[in-house]
């Protein structure tokens, strides 16, 4: 049985949901097993009493990046010290763990996709403390996968999509950074990959432990994408006036941290580990909107 931890944020919705519909035997919590508080993890991890925790998968984190600058405590008790209690009670009952990273352990100064094992440098505390989670995770169970991930939408919480459908709503003009380059992700892509790694693994395949890079495939900046989402938003039927959208600087933008540049992942050792064909970002964008999730939610 799978434990997933985190299971009411975006990722956490979307793995329940097709741990559902997959039939698959999980377990899902939130903040009522807080993953700050080793005792109450082992306890959990021991006694919920229905049947075999094989594999732990950590969705939970801090993730207010701006946020993050002025709650560097909190910030490192969640993704820091939480990520090392989760594998420390994986490793006391023999589970495996899977924890979710993040593209901000990088400095985004790159100008070639972020292979595993490039060096990390993060810019801001919520990059920092995701990446001594990395460290913690492997201390503490050295049976782990991490993946690494980036720019994620989905139907559950705040996320660039929701907000840019709000925005071109409201507004007659939007002013979107040019200077920031990634990979937009569905969440909804990313679960089934966290399901094919799990899947796969207990089926016999031996899938070496240790960091991986999932995104969407291509790259673009945050102009583009929202360029891209009033296209679709307005052929979908979700946007119903017009909006202009121009490109700026993150200078011109003010926000609490710097954000990398370049936050492009290099996920060849996930497609080859796992043989996978990963859908363009586009495409992704264009599926998760026709199933309605665009509008379910807007922050
Ligand atoms: N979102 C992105 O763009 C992005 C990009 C790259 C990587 N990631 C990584 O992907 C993973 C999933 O991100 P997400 O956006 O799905 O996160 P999320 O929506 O913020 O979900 C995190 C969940 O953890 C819960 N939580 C908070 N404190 C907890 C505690 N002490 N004990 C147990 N649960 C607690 C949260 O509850 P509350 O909502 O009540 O706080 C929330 O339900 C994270 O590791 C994140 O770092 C995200």
């Amino acid at each position: 049985m799978i434990w997933l931890i985190g299971n009411k944020g975006m990722l956490g919705t979307e793995l329940a949901l097709r741990f559902e519909a997959q039939h698959i035997p999980y377990i899902g919590t939130d903040r009522e097993v807080d993953i700050t508080n080793p005792a109450a993890l082992a306890a959990f991890a021991t006694h919920q009493g229905t049947g075999v925790i094989t594999w732990i998968v950590n969705c939970a984190a801090y993730t207010a990046v701006d946020k993050a600058e002025d709650a560097p405590a909190v910030c490192r008790r969640l993704n820091a010290i939480g990520p090392a209690n989760i594998a420390a009670a994986a490793r006391s009952i023999g589970a495996r763990l899977l924890h979710i990273s993040t593209d901000y352990v990088f400095n985004g100064t790159g100008n070639r996709p972020y292979r595993e094992d490039d060096p990390t440098d993060p810019i801001g505390v919520y990059g920092l403390t995701k990446r001594d989670g990395e460290r913690t995770v492997f201390e503490n169970n050295d049976r782990s996968y991490i993946i690494r991930t980036a720019w994620l939408y989905g139907k559950h919480g705040n996320n660039f999509v929701h907000t840019m459908l709000r925005l071109m709503q409201e507004r007659d003009t939007l002013l979107v950074v040019h200077d920031q380059r990634g990979s937009p992700t569905w969440a909804g892509d990313l679960a089934q990959t966290v399901l094919t790694l799990i899947t796969t693994v207990d089926a016999g395949t031996v899938i070496p432990y240790g960091i991986y890079h999932y995104t969407n495939e291509g790259n673009i900046t945050w102009f583009d994408f929202a360029q891209e989402i009033y296209t679709q938003g307005r052929r979908l039927g979700l946007l119903t006036t017009d909006c202009t959208i121009n490109p700026c600087t993150s200078d011109e933008f003010p926000a609490k941290v710097k954000r990398p540049h370049y936050s492009v992942l290099d996920k060849t050792k996930i497609k080859t580990a796992l043989g996978l064909e990963i859908p363009a970002w586009n495409v992704s964008l264009e599926a998760f909107l026709k199933l309605g999730e665009g509008k379910r939610k807007t922050v």
